[in-house]
């Protein structure tokens, strides 16, 4: 081992995805197989006995990586000292209902969060945010944290990238491997733009090697971006393991890289780049490396993804606007 434990915060830690994720960063594959991790996990009073039987089973399985698992039912002190903050813990949406639905009842959520990370985390603070709306619960964290860098607060668009490979690679059939340069634009909703005109397929052009239009407007685009409502549909429950895969993957590449000729989507604070207003949590392309991240600059934007990165952005704008008529940001 060469570092000492990285303090990893985890809330909603009793719930689906908290489950899946847990152990897999109890076995290094957050931070790397040399970096020990002391979970604290945060849930609220009435779940506190499933997260202590969920950190039985982390006890069970022997993980020579883990330092420590603490349990909180208070914001403050589960964020005390903490340098990875994953922020899962908010209400999933259930069948039929919609994501704009959710913004009044998350929104009381990840104020105090804010609050809390602000008052007494480490200095060197990781923000994900998982739980739903997450770009926009994230903007209310990073709001109520006005001495970290707002940078520090990111949301989880992984699982679309992810999810995006896995369509492109099916339709085209190669490995998920042989796909670079794929992007999500905007919000983590059913309005994200998953765009493969940057991306590289075996070194080929992605757009030109599945030259069917038809194909990208009417089942690519729609497939990815409403995949969660696809899992909830045929789980009667939301993306649980794959979500917690993809936190795993953003955190893992913000933290150690990502590799070399490759990007990634990631949610966080616009700074104006390619038109999207400054400060909105967006989806962008962004290569990491010594722990920060960079937009991909200089992509050319062509009409039809104008457009559809536009109409995403919009969204995120009316949501800023509804939670700053709430007060919350
Ligand atoms: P879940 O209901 O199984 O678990 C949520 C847990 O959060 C529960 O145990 C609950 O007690 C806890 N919780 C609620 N309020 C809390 C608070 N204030 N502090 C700490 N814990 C709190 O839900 P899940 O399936 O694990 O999903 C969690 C969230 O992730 C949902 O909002 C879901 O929509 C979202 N999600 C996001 C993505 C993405 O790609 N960004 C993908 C899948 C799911
Ligand atoms: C997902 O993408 O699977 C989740 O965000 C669930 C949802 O509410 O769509």
């Amino acid at each position: 081992m060469t570092h000492a434990p990285v303090n990893v915060t985890v809330t909603g830690a009793a719930g689906q995805i908290g489950y899946a994720l847990l152990f897999r960063i109890a076995s290094g594959q957050l931070l790397g197989t040399d970096t020990p991790v002391k979970l604290r996990l945060l849930e609220i009073p009435q779940a506190v006995k499933a997260a202590e039987g969920t950190a039985l089973e982390l006890q069970d399985g022997a993980f020579p990586l883990l330092a420590g698992v603490d349990i909180f039912d208070d914001a403050k002190q589960a964020f005390e000292g903490t340098n990875v903050a994953l922020l899962v813990g908010a209400r999933p949406r259930t069948k039929g209902m919609e994501r704009g639905d959710l913004l009044e009842a998350n929104g009381g959520i990840f104020k105090p969060q804010g609050e809390a990370i602000n008052a007494g985390a480490a200095d060197d603070i990781k923000v994900l945010v998982v739980g739903n709306p997450a770009n926009t619960n994230a903007l209310i964290a990073q709001a109520h944290a006005p001495d970290v860098p707002a940078e520090r607060f990111t949301a989880m668009t992984r699982l679309d990238h992810n999810r995006a490979l896995a369509q492109l690679a099916g339709k085209l059939g190669v490995s998920v491997a042989d796909i670079k340069k794929l992007t999500i634009w905007g919000n983590h909703s059913a309005t994200q733009y998953p765009d493969i005109f940057h991306a590289e397929v075996n070194g080929k052009n992605a757009a030109e090697a599945v030259n069917d239009q038809n194909w990208l407007e009417n089942e690519f685009i729609p497939r990815v971006a409403k995949r969660g409502a696809e899992i909830i549909e045929a789980r009667g429950a939301s993306s649980a393991a794959s979500a917690a895969s993809a936190a795993i993957d953003h955190v893992h590449d913000w933290v150690n890289g990502t590799p070399a000729g490759d990007w990634t989507s990631m949610a966080i604070p616009s700074d104006g780049s390619y038109g999207v207003p400054e400060g909105l949590i967006a989806s962008f392309p962004v290569t990491c490396s010594g722990g920060s991240y960079e937009i991909v600059q200089g992509l050319e934007i062509n009409d039809f993804s104008r457009a559809k990165i536009d109409a995403s952005v919009q969204e995120l704008s009316d949501e800023r606007e509804a939670v700053r008529k709430l007060g919350l940001v």
